[in-house]
């Protein structure tokens, strides 16, 4: 497919060469000129004649307006609005319309929608999303979608930003190699769900409270089992990722069923790959199926860029592109991010493969997602969030929310007495190291925008004493570390922060990795670095996956580690915050950090997350992988210490079952989730939770349940979070509502929902609570 290079080119395919900083400059200029008004469809002021058009009048409802408007086109003008650069109809007064924005973390230059010019020379770009979710603060998850989408809106009303975002990515961090992983909220589908429902209701929800219309549409991709790019040859256009139906339940599809019926996103994008055999934006069952069956999405559902060309050149899935067109949308595909459906459906109804009716179907979803957003409502400077402008974007509580989200995230992962945090009275001169010590671009990890401002680490650090600094290697990659002259550096200094790991050089969109160790030569310099240094030495791993670091954790040269994720714009002034104790660390990790062997050992096309036997597979993630660890889901230190008690939680909650059930007369050992037996089976847990250090700080409690082991259960599984922020000495309560068919449950080998009769632990840090479920149905709780 040829578009022009700067205007519409598909530009995920190229972009993840673009880690250079010539491309990065050649994206930034694109021709584009800012304009002093939107893009807007029925603007009466101008043509009083569409005042006349049923689809331009305000007072009806969506669907009148929908119905309308499609009556009136051609097929033609239909087929223009089934790809994402959809064409205007001028006769009836709608403008061109391109549906490609992106904003996972901050309004970003990736996708043809948005454009930075001098009139909005940047916008705030928060941490990278893997960060974000380390918070564990689900106010901050909305929070950011909020700002994401003011930012968004203002720029629209000044021609540089669509309304329709393409962002979460809910797909599982489900191995560490995975090069976009970082993109996601990592390994845990309770955590992910969670994130996604808050960051869409952020970036959706509109101030006035009317949930008939969109403030932007969010975009829950990339559907689903995505999480391959190119592994050893394996490549995510023609990868067929093999589920079984018990992990599809129960790992890969809870966060897209939240993130579109809990947080009401606008839009699922399907991805590249296949599932058993089906290249997802060709399965009526996905898509027509699930999504709109099953979770009733009211939007549109997308193709990831160029997937429908995937499926039928790589893939080859159909004799003929027409074939592959009218798959998609008999399938239940709405839009095409590409220009296949240009091009190939009016053959696809020519030789009928595919029914106008269908293609009513699936411009009325877009159409009706751009009604809710107000583009057919004239002039958007009439409306809520008119009046938002340039000054709206990179205010400097936005940027403080970056930081904000960048220090809250930063997981502390090792720290001996006496080490962090630093005293910046007590520092004569503290040597900055490695390749990310100077960091800027790095910091934001992928699908960037321009940011309002950098802070470095080292212009962070720089702030508070004396630095020298030494990047020790040429880039992330290492091959060959200036050895001598950091020793010099650090052996002159009495503390040292070296900030090491990886760049978009080393995961990317595209691109997985093979090791999972610190890349080339780095880890060389930081033990010898280590080795001459007189007092502490703080490790600070700026990645977006796990890093093996074993060797630094046994290291007692190697006082304190911190891992940053890629923190966004204000990232150097988080880590100052938190090495210098102004913010009391309180990140968590969002997903396991497994150790070399498990690269060395373990097939990253496995799809499996249960271990097998048999195989010697060993499993994924903290639920069913058992093996060594360097780090843990959930690690995460303070500056302080809290404890827990538990309180008033009740001892019996008992339910009989209904007249008639098997249970009642055969021997049972897990019963069907439904709701005559679900309802008001739950029971609540109450903690008291103290600060008992001398810093005051945030503390995330984690409630997890092992249930008992049948059906392949899980061998732990997070229940719920919450997050308090309490004083030196101060005491909050954690309440945890347990609704036992939705959080005591399993997925068992056939997809199905059951309560296993038996000893269920629960786990809340240290203390633990077993929790018997037995028949007749009946929790018995055992302290
Ligand atoms: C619009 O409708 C009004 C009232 O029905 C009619 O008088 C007028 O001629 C119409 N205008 C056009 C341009 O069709
Ligand atoms: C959660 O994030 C918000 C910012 O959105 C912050 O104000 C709040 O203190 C955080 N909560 C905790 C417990 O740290
Ligand atoms: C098109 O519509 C006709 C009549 O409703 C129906 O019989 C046929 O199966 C449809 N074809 C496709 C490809 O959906
Ligand atoms: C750090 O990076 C900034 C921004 O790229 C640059 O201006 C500055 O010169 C760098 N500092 C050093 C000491 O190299
Ligand atoms: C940008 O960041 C630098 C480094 O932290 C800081 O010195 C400067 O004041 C910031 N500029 C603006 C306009 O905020
Ligand atoms: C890193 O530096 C080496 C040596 O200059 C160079 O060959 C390599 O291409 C660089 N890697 C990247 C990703 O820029
Ligand atoms: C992975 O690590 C091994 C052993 O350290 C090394 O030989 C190999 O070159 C590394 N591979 C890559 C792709 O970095």
């Amino acid at each position: 497919m040829f578009y022009s290079f700067f205007a519409m080119a598909p530009t995920k395919h190229y972009v993840f060469l673009c880690f250079t900083a010539l491309c990065i400059i050649l994206l930034f200029f694109r021709p584009v000129l800012a304009h002093d008004r939107p893009v807007f469809a029925c603007d009466v002021e101008t043509n009083p004649e569409l005042k006349n058009l049923s689809f331009c009048d305000t007072s009806l409802d969506v669907q009148a307006r929908v119905s309308d408007l499609v009556s009136r086109l051609t097929l033609h003008e239909k087929i223009g609005w089934l790809v994402h650069g959809a064409k205007g109809v001028s006769r009836l007064g709608i403008p061109y319309y391109e549906f490609w924005s992106e904003a996972l973390h901050g309004i970003s230059i990736i996708g043809p929608g948005s454009h930075f010019t001098s009139l909005v020379p940047g916008a705030t770009s928060f941490p990278q999303v893997i960060l974000t979710a380390a918070t564990f603060n689900e106010t901050l998850f909305e929070t950011i979608g909020k700002v994401v989408s003011t930012e968004a809106r203002a720029m629209y009303n000044v021609r540089l930003a669509g309304l329709t975002f393409w962002a979460p990515n809910v797909n599982i961090f489900r191995d560490p190699r995975w090069g976009r992983g970082h993109e996601t909220p990592g390994e845990d589908p309770v955590l992910t769900s969670k994130y996604a429902t808050a960051f869409v209701r952020g970036l959706q929800q509109r101030d006035d409270g009317d949930k008939d219309k969109l403030k932007v549409a969010a975009c829950c991709k990339q559907y689903t089992a995505y999480d391959v790019e190119n592994w050893k040859g394996i490549q995510r256009f023609t990868f067929n990722a093999l589920v079984t139906q018990q992990d599809f339940d129960d790992t890969f599809q809870p966060p897209f069923k939240s993130c579109v019926v809990d947080g009401n996103a606008a839009s699922v994008m399907c991805s590249y790959n296949q599932v058993n055999g089906k290249p997802t934006c060709g399965d009526p069952n996905l898509l027509t199926g699930v999504i709109r069956g099953q979770w009733k999405l009211n939007g549109y559902i997308v193709s990831d860029c160029d997937s429908l060309k995937e499926m039928f050149y790589t893939q080859k899935y159909t004799k003929t592109p027409e074939e592959t067109a009218a798959l998609a949308v008999n399938s239940g595909l709405d839009l095409n991010c590409g220009a296949f459906l240009t091009r190939n459906t009016q053959k696809a109804v020519d030789r009928g493969l595919l029914n106008e009716s269908t293609i009513d179907r699936a411009v009325s979803n877009n159409f009706a997602t751009m009604m809710r957003l107000g583009f057919f409502d004239g002039n958007p400077s009439n409306q809520l969030y008119g009046n938002l402008g340039p000054n709206d974007v990179c205010t400097s509580e936005n940027q403080n929310l970056a930081r904000e989200a960048a220090r809250e995230g930063i997981v502390l992962l090792k720290n001996s007495a006496g080490s962090l945090p630093l005293s910046s009275t007590s520092i004569k001169l503290l040597a900055v190291i490695g390749p990310n010590a100077n960091a800027t671009h790095t910091m934001l990890g992928n699908y960037v925008g321009i940011p309002c401002n950098y802070t470095s680490p080292l212009q962070g650090l720089m702030v508070s004493v004396a630095t020298v600094y030494e990047p020790g290697c040429v880039n992330t990659s290492c091959a060959t570390a200036q050895v001598d002259e950091a020793k010099t550096v650090a052996a002159a200094a009495d503390t040292v922060v070296l900030v090491m790991g990886s760049d978009l050089s080393i995961e990317r969109e595209g691109f997985d990795r093979v090791n999972i160790t610190l890349p080339g030569q780095q880890q060389l310099l930081v033990s010898e670095v280590a080795s001459v240094s007189k007092g502490p030495v703080i490790l600070v791993i700026m990645s977006g996956g796990g890093m093996d670091v074993q060797f630094a954790k046994d290291d007692p040269k190697i006082t304190s580690i911190l891992w940053v994720g890629f923190p966004g714009e204000a990232g150097g002034a988080a880590i100052a915050d938190v090495i210098f104790g102004a913010y009391n660390p309180s990140g968590r990790l969002p997903m396991t950090w497994y150790p070399q062997s498990y690269a060395d050992t373990v097939d990253m096309a496995d799809m499996n997350m249960r271990p097998n036997p048999t195989t010697g597979f060993p499993g994924r993630t903290y639920r069913f992988y058992k093996g060594p660890t360097v780090f843990s889901f959930g690690d995460g230190l303070s500056y302080t210490t809290f404890n827990y008690e538990l309180l008033a939680t009740p001892k019996h909650i008992s339910l009989a079952l209904e007249e008639g059930h098997a249970c009642r007369s055969s021997e049972c050992k897990s019963i069907d989730v439904v709701e005559e037996i679900c309802k008001d089976l739950g029971l609540d847990i109450h903690l008291r939770v103290k600060n008992e250090g001398e810093m005051r700080g945030s503390h995330t409690v984690f409630l997890f349940s092992s249930p008992p082991q049948l059906h392949n259960a899980p061998q732990k599984q997070l229940l719920g979070f919450q997050k308090l922020h309490l004083e030196a000495g101060g005491e909050g309560l954690a309440q945890f509502d347990v609704d036992v068919c939705k959080h005591l449950s399993v997925v068992d080998e056939n997809g199905k929902r059951k309560v296993v009769l038996g000893d269920h632990l629960l786990h809340v840090g240290s203390l633990k609570h077993s929790l018997t479920v037995d028949f007749p149905l009946q929790i018995r709780i055992l302290i």
